[in-house]
């Protein structure tokens, strides 16, 4: 099949991985009514189709965290993202460089935060979970400063980890240890190019970032377990203080869907802050994204960086957000299918399909810079 867009790379995406991955990369939390709402609110609004006007030059470039960016967006932090191609933290790092766009590293990343700035020459964004061990949050952040890093994502959305059941029944987290071996490793045997790109040549198949708290036997159940472990649900708005003290860089709050929570960030020091549900995969029932997003554009005005993520899947909707307040877009799922699908060459693909919508739905709403786009541009109707 030779993919048009980022629904094929999906097809592809699962057509390579073995079940339990691509499920835990596709799945959301209970019964998924956010991951869908993510999908259909974005499609629900209709842009302005406006005609004649010169649009032979259309510009994508902008300034975020003090750096110049050449299209509007961010790839996501996506934990275990380098299980879907050999070393595919690093292979995305690159492409984001090429691109002249940041590329976050989850703090449960398949490869280290020293791995992907040995592959780069542009500083990665980190993200950061507040694990339970202070001790631990304070060696990241002081190793990510050390590696040139000079903006922190903090996520906050995931203080417990949810439900995920498609996870459950693919045997990535439910049943015995056994059983999940058991389909795990029959899962891999039927999918060889994968098993052999990544399950034999990829190793080592751990969180490189904190590979040495758990030791190099290490598997994936022990990180599962870790994490599970680890998660702090006693964290406040007071660890901020905490954050700021051991973190000289900008630190951008994400997982924020109400506008107080907003306020709050901005209070605590935060320079960004990005609107976000986790892609569907925590809060279930929570507001879509882009409908939370223009209240809070509201509420920070011009005092933070506003992004967005949550469903984007075209540079369309990548204009909507633009249009609703966002200064960029993070892309979760759609770069991990691209990278599952077709390793460095799918991100790069992923990428020049978003560069292109975007291009040409700015053109026929007759736009051709980013200042221009702004919320009389969209027609909403619930
Ligand atoms: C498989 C997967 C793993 C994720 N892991 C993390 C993570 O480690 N840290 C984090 O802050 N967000 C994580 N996210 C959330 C993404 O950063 C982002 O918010 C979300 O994917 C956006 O939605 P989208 O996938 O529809 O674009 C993950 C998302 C997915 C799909």
């Amino acid at each position: 099949m030779i993919a048009a867009n980022i629904d094929d790379y999906r097809l592809l995406a699962q057509r390579r991985l073995p079940k339990f991955l691509f499920e835990y990369i596709d799945g959301g939390a209970f019964d998924e009514v956010t991951l869908r709402a993510n999908r259909r609110d974005l499609q629900k609004l209709r842009v302005k189709q406006r005609i004649l006007r010169d649009v032979s030059e259309i510009k994508l470039n902008s300034q975020l965290f003090h750096r110049d960016i050449s299209l509007p967006l961010v790839l996501a932090p996506v934990g275990i993202a380098g299980l879907n191609a050999r070393r595919g933290e690093c292979l995305a790092a690159q492409v984001a460089e090429e691109k002249g766009i940041p590329f976050c590293l989850s703090t449960v990343g398949t490869c280290s935060m020293e791995e992907v700035q040995q592959a780069t020459s542009t500083d990665f964004w980190y993200q950061l979970y507040v694990a339970r061990d202070r001790g631990l949050v304070k060696e990241l952040l002081q190793r990510s400063e050390n590696l040139g890093c000079k903006t922190l994502i903090l996520t906050v959305d995931m203080q417990v980890p949810s439900a995920r059941y498609r996870d459950v029944r693919s045997g990535l987290a439910g049943g015995s240890m056994l059983r999940r071996q058991f389909a795990r490793i029959t899962q891999s045997m039927i999918k060889p190019a994968w098993a052999w790109d990544v399950g034999i040549m990829g190793r080592p198949h751990t969180l490189g970032n904190i590979a040495h708290i758990l030791g190099k036997g290490a598997g994936i159940d022990d990180y599962w377990q870790w994490m599970k472990d680890n998660f702090d649900p006693t964290v406040t708005w007071k660890d901020l203080d905490f954050i700021r003290e051991n973190w000289s860089g900008d630190i951008i709050v994400k997982g924020i869907l109400e506008a107080d929570d907003a306020r709050s960030a901005l209070a605590a020091g935060a320079s960004g802050l990005v609107v976000s549900n986790h892609g569907g995969r925590q809060l279930d029932g929570a507001l879509s994204a882009i409908r939370a997003l223009p209240a809070i554009a509201d509420a920070v005005g011009d005092d933070m960086a506003v992004l967005m993520d949550g469903g984007v899947r075209t540079g369309l909707d990548v204009v909507r957000a633009l249009c609703l307040g966002a200064k960029a877009v993070l892309l979760g799922r759609a770069w991990v299918y691209g990278l599952a699908a077709r390793k460095q060459q799918g991100v790069r693909e992923v990428l020049n399909i978003f560069e292109n919508e975007i291009k040409v739905t700015m053109a026929l709403m007759g736009c051709t810079t980013l200042k221009d786009l702004n919320r009389e541009l969209l027609i909403i109707d619930d």
